[in-house]
């Protein structure tokens, strides 16, 4: 338990309160909404945290699929990877806790070399980035010399030194569409491959794209039954998936699209009733910020985004292990960078 905040029963119980009012809204587990308990208990770390942040002049970016707790409760900025990589250009503070996966915290790196990068989880993976290595995406450069190459940002930061441009899933469909090659390689998601095929169809402006590596193991999940089974319990529920989620599941919702982009949809729609197939991190925060909607989340959670906690945010502060800081040769964080700046560049 932390002791750095004089732990005054008037302190601790402020905080509470301060915390009840971000996260009496957010569902924990079985449904059971977070209680004013609930808060006075995790107030010590929450206190804490944001004390000793300020004495070291560190800001916390946090993912929204990260738990509520952080995102809510001690995180100076969070939002999707193309609003945290966007934030990390520009951050002016000494240190940098990154709470989401290490791809994330390695891009906060590249985008700062000289700060410290932290990330809480220590090397937290993604089924996405584990999912092709460098040496494969040389191979495909060699078989295929004319063609350019696009990385999901979801992908290690040596994969992302072998590409000409990196994507989100918030930008990757206009990018796409922009670059003038009729074929394009796409690593490593090969539903969201399939995803920019089908729009870029749709968009008129058909292109081959020549994919490789894997899927994310929590939108791989979902099925067009999960979308009907939805659609039979509430009659007016509006369905939203994000885009690494299978074409024929994509087809059949109402909206597609990043994690930035569904918070956007469900701000400007009229609906009540939304049937969320993506990351419970993103639910929560909606549930937060709309009071007055429904959000039915039938399952997924990223089991590495969750490793995330206030006790490994509070002790990566004070003593941060090897394995949480990131480190990266001159050389790599060179390379992504070129293909993180064209990213900034086509998506003006
Ligand atoms: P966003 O780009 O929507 O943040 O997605 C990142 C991610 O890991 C989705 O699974
Ligand atoms: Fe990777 Fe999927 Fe987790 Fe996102 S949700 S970090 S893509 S495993």
């Amino acid at each position: 338990m932390p002791f750095t905040v004089a732990d005054k029963k008037e302190l601790l119980e402020q905080e509470a309160h301060r915390l009840y009012g971000l996260l009496g809204y957010v569902s924990r587990i079985q449904a059971k909404k977070w209680t004013y308990a609930d808060c006075l208990q995790i107030a010590p770390y929450t206190l804490s945290i944001r004390q000793i942040k300020k004495e070291q002049n560190a800001v916390i970016l946090a993912h929204s699929y990260t738990v509520p707790e952080l995102v809510l409760g001690v995180a100076d900025f969070s939002g999707d990877s193309y609003a945290l990589s966007l934030k990390a250009k520009d951050i002016s503070a000494e240190k940098i806790i990154f709470a989401g996966v290490w791809f994330m915290a390695e891009t906060a790196k590249i985008l700062n070399p000289a700060k410290q990068v932290l990330i809480p989880a220590g090397k937290a993976g993604c089924s996405l980035a584990d999912a092709i290595t460098a040496e494969e995406v040389r191979a495909l450069k060699k078989e295929y010399p004319q063609v350019p190459v696009l990385c999901y940002i979801n992908s290690s930061a040596e994969v992302k030194a072998e590409c000409d441009v990196c994507v989100t899933s918030g930008n990757v469909f206009d990018i796409a569409q922009r670059l003038p090659s009729k074929e394009l390689i796409f690593v490593p998601d090969l539903l969201m491959a399939k995803n920019i095929e089908l729009e870029l169809v749709r968009r008129g402006t058909p292109k081959k794209i020549i994919a490789a590596g894997g899927s994310c193991c929590v939108h791989e999940q979902y099925t067009v039954a999960d979308v009907e089974k939805l659609r039979s319990a509430y009659p007016d529920i509006v369905v939203i998936c994000h885009p690494e989620c299978h074409a024929e599941v994509c087809a059949v919702c109402d909206y597609v699209g990043s994690t930035q982009g569904m918070q956007d949809y469900v701000a400007r729609s009229t609906a009540k009733t939304f049937g969320m197939l993506t990351e419970q991190g993103l639910v929560n925060r909606l549930e937060a910020a709309f009071a007055d909607k429904q959000f039915i989340w039938p399952f997924g959670t990223c089991r590495y985004m969750k490793q995330n906690t206030l006790e490994n945010t509070f002790q990566a502060l004070l003593e941060p292990q090897p394995e949480q800081v990131v480190s990266l040769p001159e050389s790599v964080i060179e390379g992504a960078k070129k293909s993180l700046q064209k990213m900034f560049e086509l998506s003006k």
